[in-house]
């Protein structure tokens, strides 16, 4: 049956530096929203680890701006589940550009606890072959490290 085919889809969402003091307010909507965090790691990225996330954009204007944001401090990546999880967890999301989504979509998370159209507060894949990709980068790459702190970490 149609309804049925995105059952327990998996997406990746990530919390962005500029949102990382309201993790607590985006994971409860995650759970209010009906999605099951399947897997979380906080981790901060290096430039060169965000330019490999966001390879798809490279050679775009924002490239610049958008790499050294997200490797400007720790994000949260969470392997979310639920029917329709892509296209739910970006729904959640609202418009990229904070200022339209305040207009456009006043509780998405992106309205809440976005800044601008660089801090925007969260992102989500925006395919089932994307997700795949991004789920392995975070979750099956380990050479982002295996620590909060990630490379070069002292602790452990
Ligand atoms: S595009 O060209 O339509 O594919 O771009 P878009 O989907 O709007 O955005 C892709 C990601 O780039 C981020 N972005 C920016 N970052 C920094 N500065 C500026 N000006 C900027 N414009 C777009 C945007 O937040 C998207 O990031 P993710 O993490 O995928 O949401």
């Amino acid at each position: 049956r149609k309804h049925l085919q995105n059952l327990q889809e998996t997406t990746l969402a990530l919390i962005k530096p500029d949102a990382i003091q309201q993790m607590g307010q985006i994971i409860n909507s995650v759970h209010c929203n009906g999605f099951v965090i399947k897997q979380l790691r906080m981790c901060q990225l290096t430039t060169q680890d965000a330019q490999t996330f966001y390879k798809a954009h490279s050679g775009k204007p924002f490239y610049g701006a958008l790499t050294t944001f997200m490797s400007s401090g720790p994000c949260v990546a969470m392997e979310l589940v639920a029917e329709d999880a892509i296209k739910r967890w970006r729904l959640l999301l609202g418009p990229t550009c904070t200022e339209k989504a305040k207009v456009i979509a006043p509780s998405s998370l992106r309205a809440q606890f976005g800044t601008d159209g660089t801090k925007n507060a969260c992102h989500g894949s925006d395919s089932t072959e994307t997700a795949k990709l991004e789920l392995a980068f975070f979750f099956v790459d380990r050479t982002l490290g295996s620590c909060a702190r990630m490379r070069n970490c002292t602790l452990c």
